[in-house]
């Protein structure tokens, strides 16, 4: 029976390892973490994270195929395929800092693997890494190793939160880059024959190393470009009164630039496209390439702007102050179908507002009144270290509120925030809302969700990204 150890049971190691254990009962799978918080979670009836369709998944093979422990060393010297799946954060301090991938947890984990290992291995950079990482790795794997025969693949992944389960039962691809040895090429064939068991061979690529883990910094920053690109494209249609669901209709049914990824919102989240553009960013300028490097740049650039068009948006619309007046948030997460806060632009949006001196109320169906306070409470960057993943008890920001309820969050409010496209807010009785809160009653919509035309008729005041202003809106221009 082939053995796989994977170190770090986060959004990626541990829906990934479930798949993998349930599509392939002839495989031991076996998810190690420095944490056991979260292990303790995984083996418990409520699991560490929210995913549709993963609590069937993990019911069904835990305890048959699929094992959650924090015995690290055991299951690296019992493994012969381990998978690195563990966090690499945007560097806070040092050399590059706020820019680089800080590879502090994926060295310890080598070395953990170094130290350990008494047969070969075959070791899989499932993390998004920089372009040469699998050199280092080598260098401390082989430098430490006793004669044991290391094989590093780079085998990104490339699942969206929300949809994870969906993603990895029918991936567009699955990206395998190796060593082009035959111990590379055999180590690559025995990756492939594990997902082999459910994923059609033609989606199944190979590449040399370096492409491999160049292809995943820069699917990421693809993505994120197509989103800056229409919220970009968004500030234009409310300064000429074009619609911006409009123009992206018509440009993504061009077939050479596709329909998907084109929705305008309040700006891009989530712990991967900021972090690895940045990340991209840094290793253009280490090549000597600072126009490529600026041209990547102003992706995130755009994204900031975003935010803070809308942050402006609500509060130039409210006579230029929000001071004191309460604001309902209505989604805290970075997406819709996931608890998960990381760079969700909500922070940035709250900070705004609160810097303007609001109170705000937040609902959100997935997250926490203590991820709210801690994530409000955090230095940009500091989310992604396990340090922050431990219970810390931050200074509760006084001014903020969270409710498990969207009609008491919006009681008495001056004005409505949609951050996350959760579906329930497409059904929420707005004339119920509309009459419980302060006159004039506003709705900025960041996630385009809501009927614009009927809110109107309610009696709202609404804002919705990218799309022709209100008479009022118009009156009072956002400074951007
Ligand atoms: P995460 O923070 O949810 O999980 C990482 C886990 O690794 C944590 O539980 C941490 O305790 C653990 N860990 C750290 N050092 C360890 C060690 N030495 N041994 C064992 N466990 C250790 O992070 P994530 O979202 O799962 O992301 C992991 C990697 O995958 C990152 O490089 C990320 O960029 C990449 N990725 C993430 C996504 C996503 O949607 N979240 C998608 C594709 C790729
Ligand atoms: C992303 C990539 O999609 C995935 O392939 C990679 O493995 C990890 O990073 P994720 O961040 O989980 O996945 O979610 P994604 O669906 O990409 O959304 C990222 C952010 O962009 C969210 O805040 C989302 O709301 C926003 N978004 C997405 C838009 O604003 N408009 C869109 O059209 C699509």
């Amino acid at each position: 029976m082939v053995k796989i150890c994977c170190l770090g049971a986060g959004y990626v190691g541990g829906p990934t390892m479930a798949v993998i254990a349930l599509k392939c009962p002839d495989v031991e799978v076996v998810v190690v973490d420095i944490s056991s918080n979260r292990i303790n979670a995984w083996n418990s009836e409520t699991l560490p994270i929210y995913e549709p369709g993963l609590d069937d998944v993990v019911k069904q093979c835990r305890g048959r195929n699929l094992f959650f422990s924090t015995d690290i060393e055991k299951h690296i010297a019992e493994a012969d395929i381990i998978f690195v799946s563990v966090n690499t954060p945007t560097k806070t301090r040092g050399l590059g800092a706020g820019k680089a991938a800080d590879l502090t947890y994926w060295e310890s984990a080598a070395r953990m693997i170094a130290d350990v290992a008494k047969s070969d291995k075959v070791v899989v950079e499932k993390s998004t890494v920089p372009v040469k990482t699998a050199e280092a790795i080598e260098k401390i794997l082989t430098h430490n190793s006793k004669g044991i025969n290391f094989q590093i693949l780079s085998n990104p992944e490339f699942l969206a939160e929300g949809t994870a389960i969906k993603d990895l039962f029918n991936p567009d691809r699955v990206l395998i880059g190796g060593r082009e040895t035959p111990e590379g090429k055999a180590a690559v064939q025995k990756l492939k024959e594990v997902y082999a068991h459910w994923v059609p061979e033609d989606r199944i690529l190979t590449t040399n190393l370096w492409s491999a883990e160049l292809s995943k910094l820069a699917a990421n920053a693809f993505l994120a470009q197509r989103i800056s690109s229409v919220n970009a494209i968004s500030a234009l249609c409310e300064a000429t009164g074009a619609n911006v669901s409009e123009v992206a209709y018509a440009v993504g049914t061009d077939s050479r630039i596709g329909p998907k990824f084109l929705n305008a919102s309040v700006g891009f989240g989530g712990s991967c496209f900021q972090k690895d553009i940045l990340n991209l960013v840094y290793i253009c300028e280490c090549n000597g390439l600072p126009e490529v490097a600026n041209y990547w740049k102003q992706v995130i650039k755009i994204n900031d702007y975003q935010k803070s068009r809308f942050v402006n948006r609500v509060v130039s619309s409210m006579f230029n102050t929000v001071a004191n007046k309460k604001i309902a948030v209505l989604g805290f997460a970075f997406k819709k179908d996931t608890g998960d806060t990381r760079e969700t632009p909500a922070i940035d949006v709250c900070k705004g507002l609160l810097g303007d001196k609001a109170k705000i109320s937040i609902y959100d169906p997935q997250v926490t009144e203590d991820q709210i306070q801690r994530d409000l409470a955090m230095n940009k960057f500091d989310w992604d270290h396990p340090l922050h993943l431990q219970p810390m008890s931050p200074t509760a920001v006084k001014q903020v509120t969270v409710t498990w309820d969207a009609y008491e969050a919006t009681k008495d409010a001056h004005g409505v925030c949609i951050l996350t496209e959760w579906d329930e807010f497409k059904n929420l009785d707005y004339a119920k809302i509309y009459d419980g809160m302060q006159k004039p009653a506003f709705i900025f919509d960041g996630r385009n969700i809501v009927d614009t035309e009927k809110l109107r008729e309610i009696g709202f005041i609404v804002y919705s990204i990218g799309k022709p202003l209100d008479a009022w809106l118009k009156d009072m221009p956002a400074v951007a």
